[in-house]
């Protein structure tokens, strides 16, 4: 089910679309990559920094997908998800999975999780989700995920920040 918000306001005259990808681009993010598999036996997956956790109890998550990108009907046709939080030498499966590809699994080490969830290899965590709504997003689509399963290991995260990877350093 599609929850559908009120419209919304037009933009002020100062938010230009390359002001606003300046200003969200200050903010810095962890880098994952959402999966899924379907019942057919096909997988999806899709580079995402728009994950951000939601409530404690229950434990809830939420991410978007461009209304545009190809793989959105495979998330639509899914029940449950996995983020793969990405680990700081894992920047080339953050490209892998950012390009439409015939193929984006090719050479990814993969272990399927409780929920069939498709996980990645030396990820820094997995976290398996229900799809429990989704939510009309302008231009994208928001999913909130109820949280089934959980693992992480050692290892420092994945950063992006300005259209670019980095890496954390102490303060
Ligand atoms: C670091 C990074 C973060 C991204 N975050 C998102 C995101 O949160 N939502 C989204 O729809 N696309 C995001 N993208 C772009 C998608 O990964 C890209 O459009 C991808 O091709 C979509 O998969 P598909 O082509 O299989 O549909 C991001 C790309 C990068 C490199």
């Amino acid at each position: 089910m599609l929850a559908t918000p009120a419209k919304p306001a037009d933009p002020g005259p100062g938010c230009t679309p390359e002001l606003y990808r300046q200003v969200m681009g200050c903010f810095p993010t962890g880098v994952t990559v959402m999966t899924v598999s379907l019942p057919d036996g096909s997988r999806a997956g899709v580079t995402a920094s728009s994950f951000n956790t939601v409530s404690m109890d229950p434990p809830l998550i939420l991410w978007s997908l461009a209304l545009k990108a190809p793989s959105l009907a495979a998330f639509r046709a899914a029940d449950h998800f996995a983020v793969n939080v990405l680990a700081e030498a894992q920047h080339g499966l953050a490209l892998q999975f950012a390009r439409p590809s015939e193929d984006k699994f090719a050479g990814v080490g993969l272990v399927a999780g409780v929920t069939g969830a498709p996980l990645i290899a030396g990820a820094l965590a997995h976290i398996e989700c229900r799809i429990t709504q989704r939510y009309a997003g302008g231009d994208h689509e928001i999913m909130l995920g109820e949280v089934i399963a959980l693992s992480r290991d050692e290892g420092e995260p994945l950063v992006f920040r300005g259209g670019r990877f980095h890496r954390l350093t102490p303060h």
